[in-house]
């Protein structure tokens, strides 16, 4: 918060939850710092709270028994930020900040979690949302049984009687056990479906696009997805020497899902036996579509008369890594870009655009105003991030019929319509990145 703020001074908040697939980060990580983004809203005048918020991970989370559910209750992780939300609500105002003035900010898990919230239909704590390439299918939720079965399954690696033992027993002699221990069975924390937070059978776009807005305190959102939000998926498999003949393991899960498996094949240009390091780069690509763009698009299709702004961030990773610098927008670069904390390794044209885009951002938090102009599935207007800055774009220049992305969508339609993306997202892709394990 600006340096003189005072308890009378009422202003905007920005609340942010971090990603990290459940299981790992920290709000306080140094690639979140967002001293950049605060000072830049000061100097423009637009003074704000930022507040970022940690919640428990992986097996302190999201380990649920349902026959122990007092002991063992689901979503613990989710429970934590909806208590952060809440203390914001009473105390943020002895900061100086606006209780009824809040936006919430996530990215990748913390962006699902804005969306698990967002359709509990509990009371929202905040009137505006940002989800940065997250949404309610990021990560697989599991159904109770599936978690119960966990829970055993777990129960046995710590050493504890599964048998002879009702799940409440059980499960006082697993809290009974070190953290440590528990942290290293390694569960990555997935939420659970069924239940008070997340009310459906299971997550998918459909449901997305069919939610039927209530009355919410939700004014507005932005919904962005990055280019290569798949580099995520690259980058930890690319290493994964376990892991071979991607193009032929992909091709062979196309044809028993897809009645046009081919189709799906050209728009990515992978072919049979094709050499490891370019298949997977084409499949994180099509993942990208399918995974995280598409839900962006559902999400819009789904916020009946709330406004939604939809982004594209394009603007390559600029770091060394697995993936050559300045080619990828990559998962997680988007909100680093943001917050800025390595903004002056950066070169000027990258700062400039990034100062441009993080601009509009700043706005919308503190104005609450319309920061470009809204999505419609007409128009399907869009802001771009890229080296040239940030642009108003109609849909025909990122999903038009001759594009990657409205081949794709076109695909989906045709395989299952209104289920399509689903499709290709929860059956194709995602078993394809879950074979190995
Ligand atoms: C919990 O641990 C304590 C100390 O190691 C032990 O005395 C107690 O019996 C344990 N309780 C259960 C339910 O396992
Ligand atoms: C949140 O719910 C509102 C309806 O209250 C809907 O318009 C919007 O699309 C939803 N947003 C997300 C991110 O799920
Ligand atoms: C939020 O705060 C900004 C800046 O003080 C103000 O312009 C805006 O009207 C406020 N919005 C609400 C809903 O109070």
């Amino acid at each position: 918060m600006p340096a003189s703020t005072g308890p009378t001074a009422s202003l905007p908040v920005l609340v942010f939850l971090h990603g990290g697939a459940f299981f790992l980060g920290s709000g306080s990580r140094p690639y979140y710092d967002p001293t950049t983004f605060c000072e830049q809203a000061v100097k423009a005048s637009r003074p704000h709270i930022f507040v970022s918020v940690n919640y428990r991970l992986g097996a302190m989370g999201f380990f649920h028994s349902p026959e122990a559910s007092d002991l063992m209750p689901a979503n613990n992780g989710l429970h934590d930020q909806s208590v952060a939300f809440e203390w914001i609500r009473e105390f943020i105002a002895g900061f100086g900040g606006d209780p009824d003035n809040v936006t919430a900010m996530g990215q990748s898990a913390g962006a699902m979690s804005l969306s698990i919230h967002n359709l509990s239909g509990r009371d929202n704590m905040w009137q505006r949302s940002i989800q940065f390439s997250g949404s309610l299918v990021t990560m697989p939720v599991q159904s109770p049984a599936h978690h119960q079965q966990n829970f055993l399954h777990q129960a046995e690696k710590l050493g504890i009687e599964t048998q002879r033992q009702a799940a409440d027993a059980i499960a006082r002699e697993m809290i009974n056990v070190s953290a440590d221990k528990i942290r290293d069975t390694g569960y990555v924390g997935l939420p659970c479906s069924e239940s008070e937070m997340l009310p459906y059978q299971s997550a998918s776009m459909a449901l997305t696009r069919r939610r039927v807005p209530t009355s919410g305190a939700l004014q507005s959102q932005i919904v962005a997805s990055a280019t290569y939000d798949g580099g995520i998926s690259y980058n930890m498999m690319i290493g994964d020497k376990g892991r071979r003949q991607h193009a032929n393991v992909f091709i062979q899960i196309a044809k028993d899902v897809l009645k046009h498996p081919q189709e799906l094949l050209d728009i990515y240009g992978i072919t049979k036996d094709e050499e490891d390091v370019a298949a997977l780069k084409k499949i994180c690509q099509f993942e990208s579509d399918a995974g995280f763009f598409a839900a962006s698009r559902a999400l819009a299709q789904g916020s009946g008369e709330k406004a939604t702004y939809l982004l594209l961030f394009d603007l390559g990773n600029p770091f060394n890594g697995p993936l050559p610098s300045k080619q990828y927008a990559t998962h997680t670069w988007d909100i680093v870009a943001l917050l800025g904390a390595y903004e002056h390794t950066l070169d000027e044209i990258y700062r400039a655009s990034i100062r441009a885009f993080r601009d509009k951002i700043i706005s919308y938090v503190t104005s609450g105003q319309a920061p470009w102009l809204g999505w419609t599935e007409e128009k399907g207007t869009a802001l771009i991030v890229d080296q040239k800055g940030p642009r108003v774009v109609g849909k025909d220049v990122y999903m038009g019929h001759d594009t990657r992305r409205g081949q794709l969508l076109a695909l989906a339609e045709k395989e299952a319509g209104q289920d399509g993306c689903d499709v290709l997202w929860s059956d194709v892709c995602r078993r394809f990145l879950m074979e190995g394990e």
